[in-house]
């Protein structure tokens, strides 16, 4: 399966009463799986979970940690880049260089990579002692 249509079969599962904001989400591993996430909403706003956070939980669940490709969609008039907090749990799983695409369901499209979407990320390296 593709990605994008991992990902736009899975936004359609979103639970996204209060945005009305459906995304999807969805990973390709190295390993060439793929696993998908959709958001999902909550009366308590902020507890609310993102399409990434989605895919990435399938993923790790599955015994996969690392991530080749991320495909994100949502039907709005500008492709939807990940929020800061996924740019982060992607930076978690992915190399710099890994390739982000973002979509809209009419057919736009951007690419970007990890790196750019979040420069200078705190990663576990910043961890070592010296
Ligand atoms: N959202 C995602 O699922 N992924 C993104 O990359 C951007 C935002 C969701 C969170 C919330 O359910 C809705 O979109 C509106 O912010």
């Amino acid at each position: 399966m593709t990605l994008e249509k991992a990902a736009r079969a899975v936004r359609e599962n979103a639970y996204a009463p209060y945005s009305r904001y459906k995304v999807g989400a969805a990973i390709r591993t190295v390993s060439g799986k793929v696993f998908s996430g959709c958001n999902v909403e909550n009366a308590a706003y902020p507890e609310g979970t993102c399409a990434e956070a989605g895919a990435i939980a399938a993923m790790v669940a599955a015994g996969e940690i690392e991530i080749a490709e991320v495909f994100v969609i949502a039907d709005a008039h500008m492709p939807v880049p990940p929020c800061g907090g996924c740019r982060q749990k992607i930076a978690e799983f992915a190399k710099g260089d890994v390739p982000v695409v973002m979509a809209t369901v009419a057919g736009r499209r951007s690419e970007t990579t990890v790196a750019d979407l979040l420069p200078g990320a705190f990663g576990r390296e910043h961890m070592d002692g010296d």
